[in-house]
């Protein structure tokens, strides 16, 4: 896939880390900064965007209908956020069981590719070969993680596993970071997750309240959540703006 618009998979090894989260906060800032941003769905069954965008109810077409050509109009199957400009969805289908080839969603992509700057794919959780042949058509891939064990063993097993198929664009997401965890002796410290993963840090999302309020409700995060700060970081980075790492 070519640079424009630049495709970014979010992934992680353990389910419930804030994949869909990330791809929220991340449409939002990236379509803030002016950037026409698609958001693809591809957790099959366990669809989750519409209702994080307050838009449960009213979008009418899906990838499900893309993918049986019952919406051949791709972009008619696109559905717009209302409360961000520049921002759209596409969401997945309801059928758990429907499958979806890495061609078939590069050749979506490569339909729509000149409408978008930015295509984020938020991808299902968990090590199976679908997940990774389509990740691995992306410009970058994110990998989000907690700072739980489990999670950054998974996570590690998944980059590890990027690695080995020869992919380097990775760049790691620790979520949920609240320093009273963190400085419980509980959990390994940033620097050690960050070694445990193997994968160069694109930002740290502490926990947030009002990211977990705010998603569903259609009303946007408020301009000084601590999440909203991380992900307009981020954004920025995955711009090349140099955003120095500060961790509220
Ligand atoms: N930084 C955060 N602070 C507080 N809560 C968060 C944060 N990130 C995610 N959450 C909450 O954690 C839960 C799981 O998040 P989310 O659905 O984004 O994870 P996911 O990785 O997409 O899950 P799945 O693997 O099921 O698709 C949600 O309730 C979400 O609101
Ligand atoms: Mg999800």
């Amino acid at each position: 896939m070519a640079n424009n618009p630049k495709l970014i998979a979010v992934t992680s090894g353990k389910g419930g880390t804030g994949k869909s989260s990330v791809c929220y906060g991340l449409g939002f800032t990236l379509a803030k900064q002016g950037n026409r941003t698609l958001i693809i769905e591809l957790d099959f069954g366990l669809r989750c965007l519409d209702i994080m965008f307050g838009m449960s109810g009213n979008v009418e077409y899906d990838l499900g209908d893309v993918l049986t050509n019952k919406q051949e109009d791709i972009l008619k199957a696109v559905a717009t956020v209302p409360t961000a400009s520049n921002l759209n969805i596409l969401c997945a289908p309801k059928d758990p069981f429907m499958t979806v080839t890495a061609e078939q969603i590069v050749e979506i992509c490569r339909k729509i590719r000149k409408h978008f700057d930015y295509i984020i794919i938020d991808t299902g959780a968990g090590i199976n070969s679908h997940v990774f042949d389509i990740v691995e058509q992306a410009n970058l891939i994110l990998v989000v993680t907690t700072p739980d064990p489990i999670c950054v063993r998974d996570a590690t097993m998944m980059s590890d596993e990027f690695y080995r198929r020869g992919n380097k664009r990775q760049r790691l997401i620790i979520n949920k970071v609240s320093k009273r965890e963190l400085t419980s002796g509980k959990y390994k410290n940033l620097d050690e997750i960050i070694d445990a993963v193997g994968v160069q840090l694109i930002g740290v999302i502490p926990e947030d309240f009002t990211l977990k309020s705010s998603t569903g409700t259609g009303v946007n995060l408020p301009l000084n959540s601590p999440s909203l700060l991380a992900f307009d970081a981020i954004s920025k980075r995955l711009m090349g703006d140099q955003i120095p790492l500060t961790i509220k």
